[in-house]
């Protein structure tokens, strides 16, 4: 009987389907003493609870090498998710450990929370929001989204939700990726253009590129120079691919309006100067936290552990060359 261990937060709390798919398949649940902790999982958290486990579902826990190296059994390390930044696929790959994600299980959330930012950032809506509930009435100039220019770097499953949602607000759609997808381009008319151009030309830039080596820095203190100063960055991908310090910079020299952030290199970002910027909006790390995308992802998850662990081949494997080693 196989043994999978659950670190994510909302597998099994906010979503019981998968443990139900899971002890289907005969897996045994392991304890996870942290369950309640409300914090994801430390490398020094995670190896005393890592021996005799045969898959694990994680959220954003640090699945370092030291962990994989300290694994006796381990076959599957399915992430509850899309970005692996946070597990040493390296090293997994190594010891013949498939990792899998869940991509496309949580677009839409994150899509919608793309646009969500936009707005608030756009339309000062927090802002309105906190001075409301102070007792006063104060008024807020914002900016229009509708047939604005959007940049989208990165047109991946999430990239592309934010691209068909734009056509609602009939904007102009400029997109960047190394991998273009010109049939979609033509479904929706966007234009894939240099990523110069993006930060030249849009009035709201979105990131949506996985933190990888080659997206660590992606966009550089000279893009963010290079948008107008009306325009407004919104960040729902990773803090890494932009430096918090070059972001808060530039809006402190009002080389932007503004920026709306779910993502920090550090989270919480606690101490993060940005934070005391009066133009960004900030999220918790919440794009993929929607009823259906969270029920979407642990399905996906749990699927993955059940297949892996039966030898099967499972529909989104990280490092596919590792298969049949295991
Ligand atoms: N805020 C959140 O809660 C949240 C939730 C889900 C995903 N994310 C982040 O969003 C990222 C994207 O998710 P997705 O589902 O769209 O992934 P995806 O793999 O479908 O799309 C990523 C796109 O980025 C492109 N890309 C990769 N490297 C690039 C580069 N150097 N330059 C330009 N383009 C490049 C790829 O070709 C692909 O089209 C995830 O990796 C994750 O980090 C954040």
């Amino acid at each position: 009987m196989s043994t999978v261990l659950i670190t994510s937060r909302v597998v099994g709390t906010t979503v019981t389907r998968p443990l139900e798919m899971l002890r289907a398949a005969n897996i045994t649940i392991a304890k996870n003493p942290h369950l309640n902790a409300g914090q994801n999982l430390t490398e020094d958290q995670l190896i005393p609870l890592i021996k005799g486990i045969d898959g694990i579902i994680v959220g954003e826990d640090d699945v370092t090498r030291k962990v994989i190296e300290a694994a006796d059994c381990l076959r599957v390390i399915a992430k509850n998710g899309v970005g692996v930044n946070q597990i040493d696929v390296r090293a997994a790959t190594e010891r013949g450990i498939l990792v899998t994600n869940t991509p496309g299980a949580n677009s839409n959330a994150v899509a919608d929370l793309t646009f969500g930012l936009m707005l608030a950032v756009a339309r000062r809506i927090p802002f309105s929001h906190n001075a409301t509930r102070q007792g006063r009435w104060d008024k807020f100039i914002g900016a229009e989204l509708w047939r604005k220019t959007l940049g989208i770097v990165g047109v991946g499953h999430i990239g592309k939700g934010v691209a068909r949602r734009a056509r609602g607000f009939e904007m102009k759609i400029l997109g960047y990726d190394i991998v273009p997808d010109e049939e979609f381009a033509c479904q929706v008319g966007l234009t894939y253009v240099a990523l110069e151009t993006i930060f030249r030309e849009a009035d709201f830039v979105t990131l949506h590129v996985p933190l990888l080596p080659s997206t660590e820095g992606l966009v550089t203190r000279a893009h963010l120079g290079m948008m107008k100063r009306t325009a407004y960055l919104v960040n729902v991908a990773r803090g890494g691919v932009v430096s918090s310090a070059d972001v808060y910079d530039a809006l402190v020299k009002k080389e932007l309006a503004g920026a709306a952030l779910d993502v920090f290199e550090q989270e919480p970002p606690v101490g993060n100067p940005l934070l005391t910027l009066d133009n960004i909006v900030t999220t918790s790390h919440i794009g993929a936290f929607t009823t259906e995308s969270m029920e979407n992802m642990g399905q996906t998850a749990a699927q993955s552990v059940i297949d892996v662990l039966a030898g099967r081949w499972p529909a989104f494997p990280v490092n596919p060359e590792v298969f049949g080693k295991s």
